[in-house]
């Protein structure tokens, strides 16, 4: 395979499918050029609890998008969710040196700022700037070259807990790939889905996968909130499992096809066949008992979001609405239950403003994938890009050994 410098490359590992995104860097944003999914099997909520599984499914994601690409993948920009992860809000005080503010003086603040205890078995994933106010002028956002005598910084901290970060690392380093850096996946699928303008006024993006519901608000252009729910579409598709006593995967079937977030969207009631268990014959539901058994679920999941929105004192600084994201949100009638309980305006957030393979990356499922490799190129275009957290060397000896035996005998599995 040939070796392109500078591809950027994100891993989604969802709780559904693993998602690898092989990007290139353009002038003006960046390009699509692969695209690999496959099946994840060691997650649950977000988070890995089976390594092995884990990284054999990325191995399949990474191969695929590798053969698409024409690229050999070494360094992933890798997600991370699950109810484990934090997000709070901090500030510091420093005086300002020659007054003039010099990066020195930024990073002193931000030091400043950062210094909260954190639990020994919790890690800091994001220090995230929000604003800075230098003397008695608020809301400035680069404090570079500015003059005054007090600076102070606003900012947003994200935690995860250290054994979930590390088994992030883990199957990545396991299945043969440098981590770059970690990155908070609602941090990712916002940076896919949100314009700028959004930003700006006030946007909550909500991101409804399989075992998680991510939620970040933005606001003044910069990160306000941020919080991870262990709830999603897979246990809309275990309520359906249970309540119409059919195997799950039939559930899952069901679900996408006749599924409705609720009843009073319902286009028609028409009758549907449902599979039983136990080798038992199919029988006839109506497609309005479908809707009842997910209506409470969805309502439960918007609902959480919703009150994390009241808890952190956001609800009402989100006048551009709420965009929602996530494999869930193409569930017929979500968008408007979320209108319904949001008493916002909500639209579908699909990765937009990247080039090359836009088309098939252009579903609210890949919001994540995206926003990784565009949190990559953002890293690159900062001149920060540098691998956070290092290979094991024997990990790429076992890949390229791996790799030559496939040469040799071909690859059977
Ligand atoms: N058309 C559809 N209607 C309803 N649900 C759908 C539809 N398409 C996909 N889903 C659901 O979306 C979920 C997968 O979404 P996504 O790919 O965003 O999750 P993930 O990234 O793997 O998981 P997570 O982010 O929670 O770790 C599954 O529960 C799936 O059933
Ligand atoms: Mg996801």
């Amino acid at each position: 395979m040939s070796r392109r410098e500078e591809l950027i490359v994100g891993l989604d590992i969802g709780t559904t499918k693993i998602c690898v995104i092989v990007a290139e860097q353009t002038e003006n944003g960046i390009d699509i050029v692969g695209i690999g999914t496959h099946p994840s099997r060691g997650l649950r909520k977000g988070v890995v609890v089976d390594i092995d599984a884990t990284v054999d499914s990325i191995k399949h994601a990474v191969e695929e998008a590798e053969l698409m690409a024409d690229y050999e993948i070494t360094s992933v920009f890798a997600g991370i969710a699950g109810s484990h992860i934090q997000g709070f809000n901090s500030h510091g005080v420093v005086a300002v040196k020659d007054r003039e503010v010099r990066e020195s003086d930024v990073k002193r603040v931000i030091d400043a700022a950062k210094a909260v205890a954190i639990p020994m078995d919790r890690e800091v994933i994001h220090v995230i700037p929000q604003e800075f106010i230098i003397d008695d002028q608020d809301g400035i956002l680069e404090p570079l070259g500015m003059s005054g005598v007090r600076m102070e910084a606003k900012i947003h901290i994200v935690t995860a807990a250290v054994s979930s970060a590390q088994n992030v690392v883990k199957c990545a380093n396991k299945a043969g790939l440098n981590v770059m850096d970690i990155v908070l996946e609602p941090l990712a699928s916002a940076e896919a889905s949100l314009q700028d303008d959004e930003r700006d006024l006030g946007v909550c993006l909500i991101d409804i996968g399989g075992g998680t519901t991510d939620v970040a608000v933005f606001a003044d252009g910069s990160i306000k909130h941020t919080s991870v729910l262990g709830l999603g579409g897979y246990h809309i598709s275990n309520d359906i499992a249970v309540g119409l006593r059919t195997p799950f995967e039939e559930a899952e079937r069901i679900k996408k096809k006749f599924g409705v977030a609720a009843s009073r969207f319902l286009p028609s009631d028409d009758v549907i066949s449902v599979p039983s268990v136990g080798g038992r014959r199919p029988r006839q539901v109506s497609r309005k008992i479908l809707c009842e058994i997910i209506e409470p679920r969805v309502d439960e999941i918007l609902s959480l979001a919703r009150r994390s929105l009241v808890t952190a004192g956001m609800e009402n600084r989100i006048p551009s609405g709420v965009v929602l994201t996530g494999g869930c949100s193409a569930l017929e009638g979500l968008l408007d239950l979320a209108e319904e309980i949001f008493e916002a305006p909500v639209r579908p957030g699909i990765p937009t403003d990247v080039g090359g393979l836009q088309d098939v990356v252009r579903s609210p499922m890949y919001a994540t994938g995206v926003g990784l490799a565009l949190f990559g190129s953002a890293q690159g275009r900062d001149g920060r890009r540098q691998s956070r957290f290092r290979i094991r060397d024997e990990s790429i000896f076992s890949r390229v050994r791996q790799r030559m035996r496939d040469w040799f005998y071909g690859d059977f599995d």
